[in-house]
């Protein structure tokens, strides 16, 4: 239905509006303070005048020992948001008109890209599939934030899997409060805020060294066929909560996707992924047994999406 199509493509713009809270920006980027010393960086999805990221950076300048800020913004005529370009070198401010419309993927903000060490911003939900491997090919460091499910993006699914992408500390409980401008929030939610929309599901995502990826997951349940049954069409056992992964199973595992927050790349190793109907194989890792959805089946219902991984070095 053309209505319908209009108010989802409407729905999807507003949703790309959703702005970082200055809090949520400094309780992660408590975490990498030094390695931003002397580096560039970039937000290219932030209007200088509004960003709290480029708030942020502009007002810790000197603090991370920064070389040089900078920030560009796409035309959004509605929200009275200029494609401008802003530089600041501690001292001065300088923001100029961009001649194009300031699209992250535009030559002209890519010659800005190419300046930058770093990329530090929100970006469009809707874009992330592109933004993400935009960043990767051009060789910068990177912490950005999306919604969890880009883990499933056959874009971003194979990075996190080559250990060239992983998450940050991450949103109190996976759930921000985002300044929100234009989106009708008729959710129903106890933590309503005027003026803000909550929104689940939604994490950092970066290349830059996270401490905590190299703390070991204790893990205190030991493997029973009753309470981790085999899939129907794969060869590995469920385990349905990441804190549950028994300790002394070395075969193959599937994970639910919230797993990422606490990988250790020294403990485990991640085979693949199944998050889709089809089978890809180059996606999903392990041999397919069946012939129909790929999602992991158990007792014969299809599974949420799993990860399938497996331990470096099992216990007894
Ligand atoms: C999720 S909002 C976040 C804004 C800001 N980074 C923040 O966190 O407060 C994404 C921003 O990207 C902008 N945007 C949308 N499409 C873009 C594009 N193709 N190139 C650059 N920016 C874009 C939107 O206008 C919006 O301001």
């Amino acid at each position: 239905m053309p209505g319908n199509t209009n108010l989802r493509a409407a729905q999807r713009l507003a949703r790309d509006e959703f702005y970082t809270q200055r809090s949520d920006i400094e309780r992660e980027l408590r975490h990498y303070g030094p390695q931003f010393r002397g580096k560039t960086v970039l937000c290219n999805c932030d209007d200088p005048r509004t960003s709290q990221f480029f708030a942020y950076f502009r007002d810790h300048f000197h603090e991370l020992g920064l070389k040089r800020l900078l920030a560009s913004c796409v035309s959004r005529p509605e929200l009275d948001q200029k494609a401008v370009y802003a530089q600041f070198d501690g001292e001065k401010l300088a923001i100029r008109p961009l001649k194009g419309s300031g699209d992250f993927r535009s030559a002209e903000c890519l010659a800005i890209l190419r300046q930058a060490d770093m990329v530090v911003t929100n970006p469009p939900f809707s874009l992330f599939r592109e933004f993400v491997p935009l960043l990767e090919s051009h060789g910068k460091k990177f912490l950005v934030v999306g919604s969890q499910n880009a883990i499933t993006y056959q874009e971003i699914f194979p990075l996190i899997q080559k250990n060239r992408l992983w998450l940050g500390f991450g949103f109190p409980s996976a759930a921000a409060h985002f300044v929100n401008r234009c989106y009708t929030d008729y959710a129903a939610s106890t933590d309503h805020r005027e003026g803000m929309i909550r929104v689940s599901g939604v994490q950092w995502f970066t290349n830059l060294d996270v401490e905590k990826r190299r703390e070991f997951l204790p893990l205190v349940c030991r493997y029973t066929p009753r309470k981790f049954p085999k899939y129907e069409n794969y060869d590995a056992i469920e385990v349905a909560h990441t804190a549950e992964i028994p300790r002394d199973w070395p075969g193959v595992m599937g994970v639910p996707i919230t797993f990422l927050t606490k990988y250790n790349p020294d403990q485990f190793t991640i085979l693949g992924l199944a998050a889709s109907a089809k089978y890809r194989p180059e996606l999903v890792g392990i041999p397919f047994k069946g012939t129909g959805n790929a999602k992991p089946i158990l007792n014969g219902k299809i599974t949420y999406a799993r990860i399938f991984i497996q331990q470096k070095n099992p216990g007894e």
